[in-house]
């Protein structure tokens, strides 16, 4: 299916979202997790990166991930479709050094200059693009031997492909974005279509038996 997108929609509604991120106590300053879920004792954590010397983040809403890696030594690039969260994450932490682009990231990233040892994204930019597109550029994106890991919910049983959905109720200016969802195999192939190895696709489970896990997909760009 071709997505009719116009990142204008959805740029106002991740204004927004950043907007009312940086009124929410729990936003916190640095932190690295894969799942939603505070303390969650089966986050593999930033481990699964690797020991990159750079990074890249793509969709880092309030920068806290990449401030945490940047606190540990790690050269870091941001690139987030929000203004808005560009601005409070440059004002948050920009004195560590990060890179903060803002940019949608599949303009990025056929048109950067530079390539990473890992790219990852946290219920970012994976979540909210097609996956037959943004693979193939993540995977040239990177260094021989980099990894790309994601994270973001699982499908919905039986809703597979890209799910349309407004913010802020169903009146007023239209703010939607596209969230791609898939069943794990299908993950899996994306994944090696776009030439990474060493693929694995997994669900993280919740703390809780019964709630919401993660899913979370890692792949290693060949020498
Ligand atoms: C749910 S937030 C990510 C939250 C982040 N993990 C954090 O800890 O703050 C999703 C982010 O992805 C960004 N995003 C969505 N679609 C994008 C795209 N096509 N290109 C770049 N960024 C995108 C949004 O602007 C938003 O900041």
């Amino acid at each position: 299916m071709n997505t009719p997108h116009n990142y204008e929609h959805e740029r106002a509604l991740w204004d927004q979202f950043a907007e009312s991120a940086t009124k929410d106590p729990s936003t916190g300053g640095p932190v690295f997790r894969w799942t939603q879920y505070k303390d969650h004792p089966a986050d593999p954590g930033p481990g699964i990166l690797g020991d990159p010397a750079t990074v890249l983040e793509i969709g880092y809403g309030t920068g806290r991930a990449l401030a945490y890696l940047a606190e540990q030594g790690v050269k870091c690039t941001g690139v987030d479709l929000s203004p808005v969260a560009v601005a409070h994450s440059t004002q948050k932490y920009g004195h560590l050094g990060i890179e903060f682009v803002c940019a949608e990231v599949l303009a990025h990233l056929a048109g950067r200059e530079n390539s990473f040892d890992a790219v990852y994204s946290i219920f970012g930019a994976a979540w909210f693009t097609d996956p037959k597109r943004l693979f193939p550029l993540v995977a040239s994106s990177l260094n021989p031997g980099g990894v790309f890991v994601f994270s973001q919910p699982p499908a919905i049983p039986g809703a597979y492909g890209p799910q349309g959905m407004y913010k802020g109720g169903f009146a007023g200016p239209a703010m939607f974005t596209y969230r791609y969802s898939y069943p794990l195999h299908q993950w899996h192939e994306f994944m090696e279509n776009a030439g990474f190895i060493d693929v694995e696709v997994r669900e993280i489970d919740a703390p809780t038996p019964g709630h919401i896990g993660t899913l979370l997909v890692r792949g290693t760009r060949s020498n």
